[in-house]
């Protein structure tokens, strides 16, 4: 067991970064977060822009990443593409828009996405991979980032997929070390992370499970303190501080909790329409946020089930 002391003088400081989350983590929830917890997020990212065949983005995917809803933040779009042609298209819009770094996903576990070789899905097709990949970099007109899980049912996949991402100039190779069909169950695999690390020819950055100070202190000595950059998602939905924390700031206190989910409210109310759709980005903040309250069980159940935002106010206030 390691002392609290121990891991407090850990002097493994990486940079962090927000992961992306379709769903939550658009503008409106990385605003909140840049304005009451930002000290210590680095760069933030994207949910996947999908490519279309007839347009290049969807007005929600242009709204989440106009320069003037993203303003003081590093932010790089995540593009979700199998088709070289198809992510170049949007790279250049990207281009145009003053992004100079886009990253691909390579990690999409879902069963629509990957089933059409998508996503962590294209990681069981590595010549196909090998080839896209080959264009994409060939061709580019800003840095290119790659998000990739490990493998598409065995951890071991990994080795042979650094041989590919090794060919390329990838501005940083962010792992999360489960395989396509985990999903996001079980323990991240770090041991496979651990020893495939050193062979990347990029810089690379770890992500998964990170919920506190002693996973840092893991990582930090598993990698022989030489990890560059760890990505928080789930861990920044249960405590939207913990960044700021593991980068030797505080937790969030009660008040400074409550002035977030305000905020998160106010500004959901202001583009969404109907008490419904702004309850519900609520109740998906709180189906991870719960964790962090073990003694308000019952009355988050109730909140996870309220249907105004009036009586979403007074169940906030009686787990706060
Ligand atoms: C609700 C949800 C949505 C996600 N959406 C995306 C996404 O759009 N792009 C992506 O690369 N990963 C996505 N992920 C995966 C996360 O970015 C991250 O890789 C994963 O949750 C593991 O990290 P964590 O344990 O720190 O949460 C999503 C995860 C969750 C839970």
């Amino acid at each position: 067991m390691l002392s609290e002391k121990a891991i407090d003088d850990n002097d493994f400081n990486p940079d962090y970064y927000l992961a992306p989350m379709e769903g939550i983590t658009g503008y409106i929830y990385r605003n909140a977060l840049r304005d009451h917890f930002g000290q210590g997020i680095i760069k933030y990212y994207t949910p996947f822009l999908v490519v279309h065949e007839k347009r290049a983005m969807s007005s929600k995917e242009i709204n989440d990443i106009l320069p003037e809803h993203n303003e003081g933040l590093y932010l790089v779009p995540q593009i979700l593409a199998d088709d070289a042609d198809g992510f170049l298209r949007i790279e250049k819009m990207l281009k145009e828009f003053g992004y100079k770094e886009v990253n691909l996903n390579l990690g999409c576990p879902s069963k629509t996405v990957a089933s059409k070789g998508r996503g962590s899905g294209f990681l069981g097709r590595i010549e196909a991979l090998d080839e896209f990949l080959y264009r994409i970099y060939e061709n580019r007109v800003t840095d290119i980032s790659i998000k990739t899980r490990i493998g598409v049912s065995l951890p071991d996949e990994l080795f042979e997929l650094l041989e590919i991402f090794n060919k390329y100039p990838v501005k940083e190779l962010i792992i999360h070390p489960r395989v396509r069909y985990e999903y996001y169950k079980g323990q991240a695999h770090r041991d496979i992370f651990f020893r495939a690390f050193p062979k990347s020819c990029n810089p690379v950055c770890y992500n998964g499970d990170v919920l506190s100070k002693e996973d840092i202190f893991e990582l930090g000595a598993g990698s022989g303190n030489k990890l560059k950059a760890v990505m928080i998602g789930r861990g920044m939905l249960r405590d939207p501080s913990l960044i700021r924390s593991l980068s030797g700031g505080s937790s969030y206190s009660t008040d400074e909790l409550r002035s977030f989910l305000a905020r998160l409210l106010r500004d959901y109310s202001e583009v969404l329409s109907g008490d419904r759709p702004v309850l519900q980005k609520m109740k998906e903040l709180w189906s991870y946020m719960q964790y962090s309250f073990p003694d308000k069980d019952k009355q988050i159940k109730s909140l996870l089930k309220c249907r105004s935002i009036s009586e979403y106010r007074l169940l906030e206030m009686s787990v706060l």
